[in-house]
């Protein structure tokens, strides 16, 4: 295949901005190039020096706008995609109200379908290029998705969403079902492609101890697959799974006492941990996933970004669609910065762009392979209008650096500034 030569600005990461200086960490080149050879990045460097090193690339150029790793999307649901933006509850009533009668209509295979690929289309039209899924009880959801991705080439992480208690009729599995299917389509979709394959117990409430040991033995039998659940992300929540767990230490504790609890696990919200809690993900250097506008939407609680990085605790971010309020990373940026404020804390652009391309890519362990345009990266990438609406376009002109001109469209973006989207190096 011949070669590719992406010209812009270019923003590629070399360390982790929340403990590297950002000047040492993030790597920026205002008349940039990233060669891409067979779907992945061969080289980086100034266009110029691109140009003149391979004279037989093709060549596309961006002119002013921002090259960047596609946007990771570490956690989300995309049989909500539907329902998003529904109002009025709070988590658990949420779910009962609108998330549950929504998935129930997965037993259809061709609605799984439609919706599965709706959503990667919403996530690639908002510069998104991979998105980790919840899929319904249903097997033929979890194929829908792995199935409209592969037609896409995307990059995607899913499972099998596994509930046998305080669900519907028709929205329950067994502990053995769960097994059963989540092992089947383990087996078929895991490393199949761009495709990898995450244990997914809903979260502690909607399974009995037996089916959270079944999925925990599943694992412990398949270690490289990922497994992602929900953790400690509103009170109320967390005071039914005392009463629910009575022996547990604590929630996480709920997921430990069967196995769950892992290097390669990923533990979505995490807002409302105890001391205990954060100790036991940095001892076995697990992952937490960030969902501020779900967060705020649901109304659950601001999320300790500082204090997790403090600890070394490996962070993605997500939009948690249908309980967030976008699909756009953007947006979810934006409420990352808001939140963290709340907080105390101002975080750079440096660090919301690594947490929304490196750190998800990290917190799902394909570091070097997606959210970065190093060398040897899937050349999944995003490029970024940095003057997408008047309002945007107004404030970025006065910019003194890149970071500057950035911020408004951190803030104030959406689908509107992404201006092209490749996946492994096709424009899609
Ligand atoms: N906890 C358990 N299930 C869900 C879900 O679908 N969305 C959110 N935000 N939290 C959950
Ligand atoms: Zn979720």
């Amino acid at each position: 295949m011949t070669d590719l030569i992406l010209r812009g600005q270019t923003l590629r990461f070399e360390a982790d901005p929340f403990n590297t200086p950002i000047e040492d960490a993030a790597v920026i080149e205002t008349h940039g190039g990233i060669l891409v050879r067979d779907g992945r990045i061969a080289q980086t460097g100034t266009g110029d020096d691109l140009c003149r090193a391979y004279p037989q690339a093709r060549v596309i150029d961006h002119g002013d706008a921002l090259i960047t790793a596609g946007f990771v999307d570490a956690h989300m649901h995309y049989p909500q995609t539907a329902m998003i933006a529904s109002w009025g509850k709070r988590l658990i009533d949420w779910l009962n109200t609108y998330t549950f009668p929504e998935e129930m209509q997965f037993a259809d295979p061709c609605y799984a379908d439609d919706i599965a690929g709706r959503t990667l289309d919403l996530a690639l039209s908002n510069g998104t290029t991979t998105l980790t899924s919840f899929c319904t009880i249903h097997p033929t959801s979890v194929d829908a998705f792995f199935e409209n991705a592969a037609a896409r080439n995307m990059a995607v992480v899913a499972g099998k969403t596994c509930m046998d208690r305080n669900a519907p009729d028709g929205l329950r599995d067994t502990a053995n079902s769960a097994y059963d299917d989540s092992k089947t389509l383990l087996e078929k979709w895991h490393r199949t492609g761009r495709a990898t394959y995450a244990i997914t117990p809903r979260f502690s409430p909607t399974s009995t101890p037996e089916q959270l040991a079944a999925l925990g033995a599943l694992w412990g039998e398949h270690p490289t697959a990922l497994m992602q659940t929900h953790l400690s992300e509103q009170t109320d929540e967390i005071e039914w799974v005392k009463g629910l767990y009575p022996q547990a230490r604590d929630y996480l504790d709920t997921y430990e006492a069967f196995g769950l609890l892992g290097e390669r696990g990923l533990y979505g919200h995490a807002i409302h941990l105890t001391p205990r809690e954060i100790d036991r993900l940095a001892e076995v250097n697990a992952a937490v996933v960030h969902c501020p506008t779900s967060n705020t939407f649901i109304g659950s609680g601001l999320f300790d970004m500082a204090g997790m990085k403090a600890r070394g605790i490996r962070t993605g971010l997500a939009t948690d669609t249908g309980g967030g309020s976008s699909f756009s990373m953007l947006r979810t940026m934006a409420a990352t910065y808001e939140i963290g404020q709340l907080r105390g804390t101002a975080l750079h652009p440096a660090h919301l762009m690594w947490l929304a391309t490196e750190g998800s890519a990290q917190a799902l362990h394909m570091k070097g392979e997606i959210g970065s345009l190093n060398v040897g990266a899937m050349a999944d990438i995003t490029v970024l209008d940095l003057a997408s609406t008047t309002a945007i376009a107004q404030r970025s002109t006065r910019a003194n650096d890149l970071w500057e001109a950035l911020f408004p469209t951190l803030m104030m973006g959406d689908d509107r500034a992404i201006t092209q989207v490749y996946v492994a190096g096709q424009a899609v």
